[in-house]
């Protein structure tokens, strides 16, 4: 695939997969087989974005408020996100030949022992990949993130390690789980909603939005083809003129 689509790439692309609920609700299913579409769907514009030569793409898949949800449903999209993780292991190789970097965006402590584990083996054994960087949020939420970074800050104040002064916004980005992965610079978000729903607060200051009708388990390459022509006509001023 060219890598000349599109004149500009963002350097980082968010994605909030949404409308799987109502998916299912259309077709008169249980609300677990929208995420069981939208798993594919991931799958599938992850695998678009690396070769069209996004760097680095983030995905929302499960956020720290969707606790709240029924436990029926919370369990199905956590043994989905399992499921996942076992078939990145059983395909390490071959992610490893296309450059994949996997990382997990998230508090991982809720989580059972067993998703932790696989999360931590698939990340340290793709962290020297650079082609691709393929972020998956789970219990992820943007002001819990920073809350994080900052007590880790602030025990680094405590034991002297800086002092306050120090502290510049690189110091609370580092400490972010993106930690040096470049800035947000497109939101794409299906499903009609028009809300951040606490993703990347912090990495999208200066994200452009792109919104969509479109309920995540439909979502087509096309769709983040016209994501992306969209970004490429934006004017990005960043506070100048
Ligand atoms: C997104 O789809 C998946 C998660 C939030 C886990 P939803 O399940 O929120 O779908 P809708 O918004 O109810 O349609
Ligand atoms: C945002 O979707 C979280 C994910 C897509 C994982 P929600 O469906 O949870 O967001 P709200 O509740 O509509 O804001
Ligand atoms: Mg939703």
């Amino acid at each position: 695939m060219s890598e000349k689509k599109f004149s500009i790439l963002p350097a980082h692309v968010g994605v909030i997969m949404d409308g799987n609920g109502r998916w299912a609700k259309n077709r008169g299913l249980p609300r677990q087989m929208g995420h069981i579409e939208g798993a594919k769907t991931f799958r599938r514009i992850g695998e678009y974005a690396g070769n069209l030569g996004v760097k680095h793409i983030s995905f929302y898949a499960f956020s720290t408020e969707n606790w709240a949800r029924p436990e029926e449903e919370v369990n199905a999209i956590m043994k989905l996100f399992g499921d996942y993780l076992q078939e990145a292991e059983e395909r390490l190789q071959e992610n490893l030949e296309k450059g994949i970097r996997l990382r997990f965006l998230g508090d991982r402590s809720r989580l059972t022992p067993e998703l932790a584990a696989a999360m931590d083996y698939l990340e340290n054994s793709t962290k020297d990949m650079t082609k691709v960087n393929l972020n998956l949020a789970v219990n992820y939420g943007g002001q819990q993130e920073i809350l994080h970074s900052v007590k880790n800050i602030a025990e680094d104040v405590l034991s002297g390690k800086i002092k306050p002064d120090e502290i510049t916004l690189e110091t609370i980005g580092n400490g972010l789980y993106t930690e040096e992965q470049p800035p947000v610079d497109l939101v794409i978000r299906p499903s009609g909603e028009q809300r951040l729903s606490n993703f990347l607060l912090w990495q999208s200051a200066y994200a452009e939005f792109w919104y969509s009708d479109v309920l995540w388990p439909d979502f087509s390459e096309e769709d983040f083809d016209e994501a992306l022509r969209a970004y490429e006509k934006r004017n990005r001023r960043f506070g100048g003129v």
